[in-house]
């Protein structure tokens, strides 16, 4: 079954075609990151006016990516939320539209489901055979720019919510600093690469481990940081250190801090995220999502992991950030068990994960 997914859940136009929710055929994905740059951040109504100018070369650039005519296509699929409203219309109504006109089955899909099923995909058919599927009782963490949560999936659509961030999810802090650094949007990347130059060890940096409880907090962790960058510029504040003068941003030890605060977040992560893959006793434990790009949180969490015995993946960056595979995937899961959405469901910008009850 070849499934194409749209997903404009963001800044990112994107459109896929995934076969069987395990082989890309296409995955086209339109960054808006340099539209969005200088504002420091995604600005909701230009992100709406792009995805409506660049989705249809998306689908057009994946149907030629995948030598496909529409015959080959068998439902059609879009992100109906978590996400911003005003992004989410565009994709949700244009894969609408595509069902509505070709006749084919449509279902939406939340974001945080897609996010998961990246777990499932290769690159290309040749890799198929060579990558096992994700065995269950899986332990997923998803961390990204909008969410932090640790999933336990019995079995394909059953989740069970262990914990999510009580504030800034992951993606978020790391933007955060990122600006508090004078660091482009989006911060992660940036702050992974400046981190490379530096000392973890630089900054005694708060942990909220949170004992007894799988959720998560970054905010204490944000605010040590704005300290700091206080000490070193006075009038620093969340928003005014981005356009700090570089004569000022040359003393702040850049390097060290974001090497401590990145240092930090992946502590957290994975001290949690082992425990509970030792508390369920999982098979597997996969890592999705913006921030599962982060190297050092792949090396670290791969040898905790590892000293268990447990089976540890991550799907490869382009996979982690957002994109419409991930949808087109999710969606194959839902569409084997004969489920489809009408054709007027609404977006949800605060979708949550479907069937995960909460311990
Ligand atoms: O999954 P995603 O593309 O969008 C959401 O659904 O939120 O995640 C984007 C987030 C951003 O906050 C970005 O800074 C972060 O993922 N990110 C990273 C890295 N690459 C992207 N964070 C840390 N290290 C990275 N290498
Ligand atoms: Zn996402």
């Amino acid at each position: 079954m070849n499934v194409l997914g749209v997903e404009t859940s963001c800044d990112e136009t994107a459109v896929a075609i995934v076969r069987d929710g395990r082989s890309i055929l296409a995955n086209m994905i339109a960054s808006q990151i340099e539209l969005h740059k200088r504002f420091g951040g995604v600005y909701p109504e230009l992100a709406s006016r792009q995805h409506v100018l660049a989705i249809t070369p998306a689908l057009d650039q994946a149907l030629a990516a995948a030598q496909f005519g529409w015959d080959q296509i068998d439902a059609i699929a879009a992100t109906q939320g978590p996400g911003l409203a005003g992004s989410l219309v565009v994709g949700l109504n244009f894969a609408k539209g595509l069902a509505l006109a070709r006749g084919l089955p449509f279902i939406g899909i939340n974001h945080l489901e897609g996010h998961i099923y990246t777990a499932w995909l290769v690159r290309n058919p040749e890799e198929e055979a060579g990558v096992p599927h994700p065995e269950f009782p899986a332990l997923i963490l998803i961390v990204s720019g909008g969410h932090t949560e640790l999933v336990l999936m019995h079995g394909h659509g059953e989740y069970e919510l262990l914990g999510h961030t009580l504030d800034d999810a992951a993606g978020e802090a790391f933007d955060k600093v990122a600006r508090l650094l004078g660091l482009p949007y989006p911060g992660g990347p940036h702050v992974q690469r400046v981190a490379a130059a530096g000392n973890p060890n630089a900054f005694d940096l708060p942990r909220a481990m949170l004992p007894g409880s799988y959720d998560f907090s970054f905010s204490g962790l944000k605010t040590a940081v704005l300290r700091i960058v206080e000490k070193y510029t006075p009038t620093a504040s969340m928003g005014a250190a981005a356009t700090r003068s570089p004569t000022v941003m040359r003393e702040l030890p850049v390097a060290d801090l974001a090497a401590s605060f990145q240092q930090a977040v992946v502590d957290v992560l994975v001290a949690k995220t082992r425990q509970a893959a030792e508390e369920f006793k999982v098979r597997q434990v996969l890592i999705v999502g913006g921030v599962a790009a982060n190297a050092p949180l792949r090396q670290q969490m791969a040898v905790a992991i590892g000293e268990l015995g447990v089976t540890f993946h991550y799907p490869a960056p382009v996979l982690c950030t957002d994109n419409a595979a991930a949808t087109a995937a999710a969606a194959y899961y839902h569409l084997q068990r004969g489920e489809t959405s009408s054709l007027g469901i609404d977006v949800a910008p605060s979708l949550r994960l479907q069937g995960a009850g909460s311990r």
